[in-house]
């Protein structure tokens, strides 16, 4: 995949364009979301009400550009991937992989076997362009909540910026999966704050209220808003 942000086409034009590649629910996603700006609570109840649809909708080419084209992703994605390669895993799980910017800054950081699970085919079919050609990377469609892995599968499990668009209930679940599917560590990246499709929790408070040990946790140090940024490492055994 091209990874060179382009200038982005004007509004109409990006419209049209959504209409012709992706069809009608596409492009009436993509209006909703833009125009409902002043309205979160109508637009999570439009557009939100599922999130796997709205994930699928919302990845391919123009959610990699638009994500591409931002700095501070990139710095966070390294950022994030030094801190998950210093505790040495043999081996990571990241859920809800999105288009592989995290798997591949840790591809560069560690060199072992690497999985990314996502249930938008749209995000995976974008993991798969952008990590073409990259060392022992496998892809899996899958639900967060319902992994399709043994328990102590992996080393290491990791979610960014996922958890938190899932309501609590379902969050609840993919932090059992997590414990479940990990020998030594979970990882997180999940912001604290609410909008229309944030649901925004204390991760590393949630561990502590169930007993295990944080080996480390605060703001990563480029996040614009350090009282909402939350990276954490769990030992989940041990
Ligand atoms: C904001 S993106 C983050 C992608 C990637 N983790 C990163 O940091 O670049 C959130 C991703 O999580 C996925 N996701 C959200 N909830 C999920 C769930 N319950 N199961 C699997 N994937 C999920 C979405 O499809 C989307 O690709």
């Amino acid at each position: 995949m091209d990874t060179l942000p382009h200038p982005e086409p004007l509004l109409p034009l990006r419209a049209w364009r959504a209409l012709q590649s992706r069809g009608v629910r596409y492009a009436w996603h993509k209006t909703l979301r833009r125009s409902l700006g002043r309205w979160p609570s109508w637009k999570r109840r439009l557009i939100y009400a599922d999130p796997r649809a709205y994930w699928t909708h919302r990845g391919g080419f123009d959610y990699f550009r638009e994500q591409e084209g931002q700095v501070g992703r990139t710095l966070r994605a390294e950022w994030i991937a030094g801190r998950l390669a210093a505790y040495r895993p043999t081996s990571i799980l990241e859920i809800g992989c999105g288009y592989g910017k995290l798997l591949r800054a840790a591809r560069d950081r560690t060199d072992v076997p690497l999985t990314g699970l996502d249930f938008s085919r749209s995000q995976l079919a974008s993991a798969g362009a952008f990590l073409e050609g990259v060392d022992q990377v496998e892809l899996l469609l899958g639900r967060g909540d319902r992994l399709p892995f043994a328990d102590g599968a992996f080393d290491m499990v990791v979610t960014s910026a996922v958890i938190l668009h899932n309501p609590p209930e379902v969050a609840d679940r993919i932090r059992r999966e997590v414990i479940r599917v990990a020998r030594r560590f979970a990882a997180h990246n999940e912001e604290t704050n609410l909008s229309y499709n944030r649901y925004g929790y204390d991760t590393a408070a949630w561990y502590r209220a169930q007993g295990f040990r944080i080996a480390e946790s605060g703001p990563i140090p480029m996040d614009p808003d350090p009282e909402v940024s939350q990276f954490c490492v769990v030992r989940v055994n041990g």
